[in-house]
């Protein structure tokens, strides 16, 4: 099934230093984890659009366009964090109704607003697809905590500007590769239902990837080669280390 894939993850595999443990593969594949697994994926695609947002705010807009922004994104934390509205309205709040417009001197700006709008617009429809199958599990949301990966790599980013923006762009690219390397993954392992979710996932997140890797380039303007070597490192360590907290992108599971 996953022969026509191979392609699209051929460079994924190559980015990451290191394959899912198959230990983590068989965790995920039992029907007891099956809620953490959906539930943390839920939350995730969120995060996605949410750390996509910040980027844009911080560094792309102007103070209205970032108003509008923050307007999108509120019935879907909402929803998450506080348990309101009906989340099969969320499709209707799905829209971004102006243009953004790029904060003035910024030479980049036009080219992270259009990458970042698209992925935030495609992680939201990815959290409402998640919804969807939750529902048909009949499996309630509820709050979870989150798993160590993203902040072990936000940890080694860096406070000096333009670096913090390249090295947040570079966790964008592992965490966006790290999470198709596991839908290819997991797809087989599952309902066929749910493994077809997973596959239809993995063209977004794999342009995902590319495009965070792309602007962190583009941004710096020089070779950063070794800055995303080191990030490779740190991220390889988190999902090969043993992990006692089993999510979405934990560690190796302690048995
Ligand atoms: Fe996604
Ligand atoms: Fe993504």
């Amino acid at each position: 099934m996953l022969e026509k894939y191979k392609e699209l993850l051929a460079p994924i595999n190559q980015f990451l230093q290191c394959e899912t443990p198959n230990e983590w593969v068989i965790a995920a594949s039992k029907p007891e984890n099956l809620s953490v697994i959906l539930i943390d994926h839920l939350v995730c695609e969120l995060k996605a659009a949410q750390s996509a947002m910040f980027l844009i705010r911080k560094y792309a807009v102007d103070k209205e366009s970032g108003d509008a922004l923050l307007a999108w994104l509120k019935p879907f934390e909402d929803f998450t964090y506080r348990k309101e509205g009906n989340w099969k309205d969320l499709i209707k709040h799905n829209t971004l109704s102006k243009s953004m417009l790029p904060k003035s001197g910024t030479p980049y700006g036009q080219d992270l607003i259009d990458k970042m709008v698209l992925l935030i617009k495609e992680e939201l429809h990815h959290f409402y697809q998640v919804l969807e199958i939750m529902d048909d599990y009949n499996m309630p949301y509820e709050n979870i905590s989150s798993s160590r990966y993203a902040k072990g790599l936000l940890t080694h980013v860096t406070n000096h500007e333009p670096d913090t923006l390249i090295d947040k762009l570079i966790c964008g690219a592992y965490i966006e590769a790290r999470s198709c390397e596991r839908f290819a993954k997991l797809a087989p392992h599952v309902s066929q239902s749910l493994g077809d979710f997973y596959v239809s996932l993995l063209r977004s997140e794999a342009r995902h990837y590319q495009d965070y890797l792309t602007l962190a380039e583009e941004i710096a303007g020089h070779d950063i080669s070794e800055r995303v070597a080191y990030f490779g490192k740190v991220e390889a360590g988190l999902i090969s280390s043993p992990d006692e907290d089993f999510k979405f992108h934990s560690g190796k599971p302690q048995t």
